[in-house]
């Protein structure tokens, strides 16, 4: 796992002066990115999990994550026909409705409750259906283009990039696609080069140098997991503390030390 900002950027919130300055007003916003199938998903989920949260009321959640996937364009009638001779790129950021990210993460970061459209990868249009998210303290946001915009970038006040080998994602890619959308292994390799590598390499790997913590492996990494976990538990426990010597931080510690990790760490 690799570090590479302080996070003290244009005034804005760190991760460590959050709880401080904005005790339950603003949640805590974290961005994991990484290519198509780097287990952004599972390790979003593998949180939750963790923290014990997924089993909670949805009005009680303390973490929430929000998918890049929900916000997909309605495709035109012409791009559905593309989309259904598989030549759609639907990697790439013109296929999400950006805006409606943008606004709807600005929403969530003054404490508001949003309504999250639901895509309906079959007729390619939303669904009448949104989710409610309610205000949550620590909210995690995924897609492989999460830090593509840098006014999306700049909402965020953590920055994860799972670093996992394209050999490993595509493997998985053909596993899943053959599976789940019954593709054969020649229509699965084909839009894998001419659409999701190239997206990876052009709008997601670009991205990697915004990172704040770079992980290898995901899932698979539980001493990364641990950290993370920990941190979020830590702001969930409310709040984090720090002294700053000039410009950096040489302390750092939860306020409420009393209170019981509602998980222990997960190892092995
Ligand atoms: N560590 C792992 N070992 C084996 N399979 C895995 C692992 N992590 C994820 N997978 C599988 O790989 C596929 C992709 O994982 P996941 O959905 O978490 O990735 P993602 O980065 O969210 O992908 P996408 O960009 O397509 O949304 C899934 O089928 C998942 O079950
Ligand atoms: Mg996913």
């Amino acid at each position: 796992m690799a570090g590479n900002s302080d996070g003290d950027v244009d005034g804005k919130p760190t991760p460590l002066n959050h709880k401080l300055t904005n005790c339950h007003s603003e949640p805590f916003l974290i961005g994991v990115s990484g290519g198509t199938a780097s287990g952004k998903s599972s390790f979003c989920l593998k949180l939750v999990q963790l923290l014990r949260q997924s089993k909670m009321e949805c009005h009680q959640k303390q973490l929430v994550i929000l998918s890049q996937d929900n916000f997909y364009r309605v495709l035109t009638s012409e791009q559905k026909i593309e989309a259904l001779k598989g030549q759609f790129n639907f990697h790439h950021p013109d296929a999400f409705d950006n805006e409606l990210i943008l606004n709807t993460l600005k929403e969530i970061t003054k404490g508001q409750t949003v309504q999250i459209p639901v895509y309906d990868f079959v007729s390619h249009s939303r669904k009448e259906e949104t989710v409610t998210v309610y205000p949550a303290e620590v909210v995690l946001f995924e897609g492989s283009l999460a830090f593509y915009s840098q006014e999306v970038r700049d909402l965020f006040h953590l920055k994860i990039f799972l670093d996992s080998d394209a050999d490993t994602r595509l493997s998985r890619i053909v596993l899943r696609d053959i599976s789940e959308k019954g593709q054969d292994l020649e229509e699965i390799l084909s839009q894998y080069v001419m659409f999701t590598k190239r997206a990876f390499e052009e709008f997601c790997l670009s991205t990697k140098k915004y990172a704040d913590v770079i992980i290898p492996r995901a899932v698979d990494n539980p001493v990364a997991i641990n950290l993370i976990m920990q941190h979020i538990q830590n702001i969930l426990n409310g709040g984090l503390s720090k002294q700053k010597t000039n410009g950096y931080l040489n302390s750092y510690m939860a306020e409420c030390k009393d209170q019981p990790s509602e998980s222990s760490l997960w190892l092995h």
